[in-house]
This record gives C-alpha cells, structure tokens and sequence, in this order.
C-alpha cells in the first residue's frame, strides 16, 4: 500500500505567490497607496496580480493589503477577472516590507512547498520571466531572483548630508553586477526560516536568505519587469502597455 501521509511530488511543488502591496509609495507624490494607482486605468495591483496568475504554475495569490484598505483590495479582486485556476487571499500589511511580507507567509496553506514574493510595484513583468524563477526552484534552487546586468557604472560612496560632494569609497566591476528584480522564488521553509531568524534592514527577500548562509541564484531578468517608483516610471509603464494592445491588436 502506499504511504498516504506524504503528498506527491507535484503537489510538493505547488507555487504560492505573496504580493507585498501595503506600501504607500510617497516617491510618487500624493495620491492613493501606489499599488492602487492605475495603468491603462487598470489598478496597478490587478496588473501585478494577472501578471501571476498568467503562470500555469501558479494556483494561489496572497496579496498583502494597506492595513486599513483590506476590505477594498478585497472588492477589487472580487471585481477584475482572474484565471480560474487561480485562488487569491487579501491579509492586512505591516509596518515594513520585511513585516508585510512574513504576514503573507502565515497566510499560505501548508501544501505550497515554493512561494515567490512579488512587489506590487513591477505590475508589467511579463510571465516568461515568472516561469523561468519557478523552473530554478524547482530544479533544486532553494532561492533564485530574476537580474539583469547594469548600464551605469556603480559606486560606493560615503554617504553625506544632501547637497554635499559624497567622497567615492570604492568601484565595483560593473560586469559582475546585476540589478535584481522581483518575483524572487524559494523553497518556502527557506524563506519562512529567513523571516523568522534575519532581522534587521534587508531590501529583499534572497537577502536574508544570503544571510542564513543559503545560496540564492539570479536567473534572466527583463526589462519590462522594472520597478514603478517616481513619476517618470508611471509614463514608460503606459508606454509598454500601449505597445502591448497595439501588438496584441494586430
Ligand atoms: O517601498 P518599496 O517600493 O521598496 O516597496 C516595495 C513593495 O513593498 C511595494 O509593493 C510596497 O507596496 C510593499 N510594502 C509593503 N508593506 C510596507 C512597505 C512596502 O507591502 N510596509
């Protein structure tokens, strides 16, 4: 007979997203919390959200709302078609990203074995690219991130007031370095470990699992998976979805 207590191998393998999304993004100017500005009119949360589900791999979305806008995160879900395939929860955030994200974690049902962490902020990253970070993990990455090489040389400096020269501490070689993006995949006892042991300031997840000493490996990111920070970010996202509907019209 077999042994029914352990799952088999695929559903060991099933994939969970969390979407950190309670940031208020006052980089942006005022206005909503960033993740319900919209894009081609369209909330850019929803645009994070379908950009998950468009993985087959993908079954279940943990978005992780501003604590006091769960209720309209909730109503938003509720009212932009998802695959059906895809189920969605709505958690209240915390104070940091750091916070926010381990609260998605508590609320992933045991039988996911990778969780990816997605910001809320890349709404455009196109599914190849989510597909390619679930594959590592589950070829045996314990955590791997989508990067991609830099076009400005990079410095260390000595921070200084604003306004004041910063003297240059050092140049790293610019053909090792990567900027890295997000969804970040992991074998989820992995990342649940991190965010119970690492604390202090950490900018990303594959960060603290560096910390525990794990080894984190970058896969090809995209140019289309940047990050929506200041205005200016805001044109080039509608730029790359008019270019979408005109490409997807024809
Ligand atoms: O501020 P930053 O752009 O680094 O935020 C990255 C992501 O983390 C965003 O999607 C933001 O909504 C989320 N975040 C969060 N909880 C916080 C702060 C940021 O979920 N307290």
């Amino acid at each position: 007979m077999s042994d029914v207590s352990s799952p088999p191998p695929a559903e060991a393998a099933r994939t969970a997203v969390v979407i950190p999304a309670a940031g208020r993004g006052v980089r942006l100017g005022p206005g909503a919390p960033k993740a319900l500005r919209t894009l081609g009119g369209v909330p850019m949360l929803i645009h994070a959200v379908r950009a998950m589900a468009a993985s087959r791999a993908v079954s279940l979305v943990v978005v992780v709302a501003p604590p006091d806008g769960a209720a309209e995160v909730k109503s938003l879900l509720d009212t932009h078609a998802l695959p059906e395939r895809t189920d969605f929860v709505v958690v209240p955030g915390g104070e940091t990203r750091q916070e926010s994200v381990r609260l998605g974690l508590e609320a992933l049902p045991p039988e996911y074995g990778i969780v990816l962490v997605h910001d809320a902020a890349r709404p455009l990253v196109p599914v190849d690219t989510v597909d390619t970070v679930i594959e590592a993990v589950r070829e045996g990455a314990v955590a791997a991130v989508p990067a991609l090489p830099l076009a400005d040389t990079v410095k260390e400096v000595e921070p200084a007031a604003p306004g004041e020269p910063e003297p240059v501490l050092a140049t790293p070689e610019r053909a090792r370095l990567r900027a890295v993006q997000t969804p970040q995949g992991f074998a989820r006892a992995t990342l649940v470990r991190a965010h119970e042991q690492i604390t202090g300031a950490v900018t990303d997840d594959a960060g603290m699992v560096e910390q525990l000493g794990e080894p984190v490996v970058a896969v090809a990111g995209h140019e289309e998976a940047f990050k929506v920070t200041r205005p200016l970010d805001l044109v080039l996202a509608e730029a790359v979805l008019a270019r979408r509907r005109l490409n997807d019209g024809f």
